[in-house]
């Protein structure tokens, strides 16, 4: 009894040293939304997905494009504003077929897709499954090169306690660039620009939709962040996005 109780409590350890901690698992559908290499890609244009700002900027709003990388994967969006610091940046480990991936995916944006209906469903319901949604080129790299033909694949994933991409600092931990290097002209970074008359105090870090434009408070004053690209309009009130 003894001895038994002592290896089991030994074979725990040694798993334990081993993986990496895992915050969250599931098994569900991947899909995906953008793409910022290939733009056009499956009878499809991403230019205005890719405008869209995702959830795990912090104080700036960060478009897919600003971010210029297609490692970033959405995931359950209620699950992901719980806690934004316990998922933003974490890598993500996906399985598909019984084989892992090797990619730098890192959570960085939130799909609603993904929080609807069960969590435990295995049947494919584009309004409602649980899964991931991942840029067209890493869908089809874990596909095997079947993400435009099928759409949606089965898929089981980690999310481990390992940040890859810190939002907070706008970059990568090798990223000492500013934000100007790589501002789109869209957006005004900087001097706010001096209030010209107008007195539209709002609360500084709130974001709203004025139109077709993406909008945070700074300085009291409303700052254009992102313009929707045409054919896609300003969505989510105070947590804005491009769709
Ligand atoms: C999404 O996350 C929420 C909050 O954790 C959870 O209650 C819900 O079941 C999840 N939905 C799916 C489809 O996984």
């Amino acid at each position: 009894m003894k001895s038994q109780y002592t290896a089991a409590a030994g074979l725990l350890f040694a798993l334990g040293a081993a993986a990496d901690s895992t915050i969250a698992s599931g098994e569900g559908f991947g899909t995906y939304y953008y793409d910022i290499k290939q733009v056009d890609a499956c009878g499809t244009s991403f230019s205005s997905q890719n405008q869209g700002g995702v959830m795990c900027s912090s104080e700036t709003l960060q478009s897919l494009d600003m971010l210029n990388t297609n490692y970033i994967v959405a995931m359950n969006n209620s699950q992901l504003r719980s806690d934004p610091s316990k998922y933003c940046g974490k890598k993500v480990v996906v399985t598909v077929n019984g084989k892992k991936s090797d990619m730098p995916l890192f959570i960085g944006d939130g799909c609603e897709r993904c929080a609807t209906g069960s969590s435990t469903s295995d049947t494919w319901n584009a309004q409602g499954a649980p899964g991931l949604d991942f840029s067209y080129s890493v869908l089809d790299e874990l596909t095997g090169g079947s993400a435009c033909e099928t759409g949606h694949s089965a898929i089981s994933w980690e999310i481990l306690d390992e940040s890859i991409h810190d939002f907070a600092s706008g970059g990568s931990s090798d990223s000492t660039e500013s934000s100007q290097g790589s501002t789109p002209t869209t957006l005004v970074t900087s001097a706010a620009p001096a209030a010209t008359g107008e007195s539209s105090a709002c609360e500084n870090n709130a974001w709203q939709c004025n139109g077709n434009v993406i909008e945070q408070c700074v300085n009291s004053a409303w700052n254009t962040r992102v313009s929707c690209a045409a054919g896609s309009t300003c969505k989510g009130d105070s947590n804005p996005y491009c769709a």
